[in-house]
C-alpha cells in the first residue's frame, strides 16, 4: 500500500537525519520537526486521512498512531543518550587534576632594615620609650647649631653635608629628633628616634643614604650606668645572650661625657676572628651623657636634669647581624638577597 511505504520511509529518514546529529538541541528541532501538535509532518499525515475512504481510514489511523509512538519513543531515547554523552563531555572538560603542582604564590618579606628597626623598637618600648619621627629636610639649627655644633664648629666636617639652602639640609643624623623633643617635652623623657639620614659618602660599609635609629632619655639622675644597663640588654636581644657591652671615650659635640659603644664578638665570643679583626670587640653606636649645653638650647635645667643618648646606624647592625659584606646590597633589590630573610 502506497500509505504503508510512506509510513517506512518518513520512518528511514527520521533515523537517518537523527544518525546524523550530536547536539540535543538540534534533535529537538528534529522531534519539533515531525511531532509538532501543528506543525509536525506527523500530525500532517493524519490530515491526510480526509482523503481515505471510510474503510481505509481506521488502518490508516492505526499505522500513523504506531508510527507517532515509536517516534515519541525514539526522540526520548535519543534525547538521553545525546544528554548524558554532552554531560559526560562536561564533566571531562571541568575536571580538577588535584595532583597538579599548586602555582607558586610570591610572597613579600620585610627588608631587613625594617627587620633591625623593628626589632630595636620593640626591645625599647619594652623599657617604655616611645617612636618619634622627625623631618628629613632639617633646619642647619635642629640638625647642629641645637647639637652644640655652631657654623664654624670643626664636628661639622664630620658629617660631609647636602645643604638645600644655606638654612635647610637633609639631615646628617638622627640627633637633630633629640631637640624637637626636648623642645617640646618636659622630662622625663624617653623617645626613640628612627629614620633616614644623609651625607655625602660612598663606599663599601658607607651610603649616601642610611638609616639611624636615635635614643634619649632626660630625667632627674640619669647616670652612665643607666645608658650602660640600656644597651646591654639591647646587645645581648640583637646579637644573643652573652653578648656584653664596652664603654670607650670618644667626642661628640652634644654629649659630654661621650663614648663609642663595643659589643664583644658574637661570631667568635671574644678570642678574635675575622669579624671583630682579632680584637674581640665590634663598634656599634656612639653615645654620651646629652651635653649641658644642648639641656640648656632646650630649656632643661642642667642642673636638676640629666640624660644619655645614643645613635646606631640601621645597616650596620644588619650587617653585622646577617653578615653582609657590603651596604650596597641593603639598596640594589636583588631578590636573591631579599628573600634570605623571609620570617
Ligand atoms: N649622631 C651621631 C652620628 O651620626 C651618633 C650619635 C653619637 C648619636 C652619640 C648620639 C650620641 O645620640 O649621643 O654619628
Amino acid at each position: 500500500m502506497k500509505m504503508d511505504e510512506q509510513i517506512r520511509s518518513m520512518r528511514e529518514q527520521i533515523e537517518a537525519a537523527a544518525a546524523a546529529i550530536t547536539d540535543s538541541r538540534e534533535m529537538h528541532q528534529l522531534r519539533k520537526q515531525y511531532l509538532d501538535n501543528k506543525t509536525g509532518l506527523i500530525s500532517a499525515l493524519m490530515k491526510n486521512m480526509r482523503d481515505l475512504s471510510p474503510e481505509e481510514r481506521p488502518a490508516f489511523g492505526k499505522i500513523v498512531n504506531e508510527l507517532k509512538t515509536w517516534a515519541l519513543e525514539f526522540f526520548t531515547a535519543q534525547d538521553a543518550r545525546l544528554k548524558a554523552a554532552e554531560l559526560a563531555a562536561k564533566n571531562a572538560s571541568e575536571q580538577i587534576d588535584v595532583t597538579m603542582p599548586a602555582s607558586a604564590h610570591c610572597c613579600g618579606a620585610l627588608h631587613p632594615n625594617t627587620l633591625i628597626a623593628n626589632e630595636l623598637i620593640d626591645i625599647f618600648a619594652g623599657m617604655g620609650f616611645t617612636v618619634f619621627e622627625g623631618p628629613e629636610i632639617e633646619n642647619d639649627y635642629y640638625n647642629f647649631t641645637a647639637l652644640n655644633t655652631p657654623k664654624d664648629h670643626p664636628a661639622r666636617d664630620m658629617q660631609d653635608t647636602f645643604y638645600v639652602s644655606p638654612e635647610l639640609l637633609l639631615r646628617t643624623q638622627t640627633s637633630a629628633g633629640q631637640i624637637r623633643v626636648m623642645e617640646n617635652t618636659k622630662p622625663p623623657i624617653k623617645i626613640l628616634s628612627p629614620g633616614k639620614v644623609f651625607r655625602s659618602d660612598d663606599d663599601a660599609t658607607h651610603s649616601p643614604m642610611f638609616s639611624q635609629m636615635e635614643g634619649l632619655v632626660v630625667d632627674k639622675g640619669i647616670t652612665l650606668c643607666d645608658l650602660q644597663g640600656m644597651l646591654d640588654v639591647f646587645a645581648a636581644r640583637v646579637f644573643g645572650e652573652g653578648v656584653r657591652t664596652r664603654l670607650r671615650p670618644s667626642y661628640f659635640p652634644f654629649t659630654e661625657p661621650s663614648v663609642e659603644v663595643d659589643v664583644s664578638c658574637f661570631s667568635c665570643g671574644g678570642k678574635g676572628c675575622r669579624l671583630c679583626k682579632d680584637t674581640g670587640w665590634i663598634e656599634v653606636l656612639g653615645a654620651g651623657m646629652v651635653n649641658r649645653k644642648v639641656l640648656e638650647n632646650c630649656g632643661i635645667d642642667p642642673d636638676v636634669y640629666t640624660g644619655f643618648a645614643f645613635g646606631m646606624g640601621i645597616e650596620r647592625i644588619a650587617m653585622l647581624k646577617y653578615g653582609i659584606p657590603n651596604i650596597k646590597m641593603l639598596f640594589e633589590s636583588d631578590v636573591r638577597v631579599l628573600t634570605q630573610f623571609r620570617g
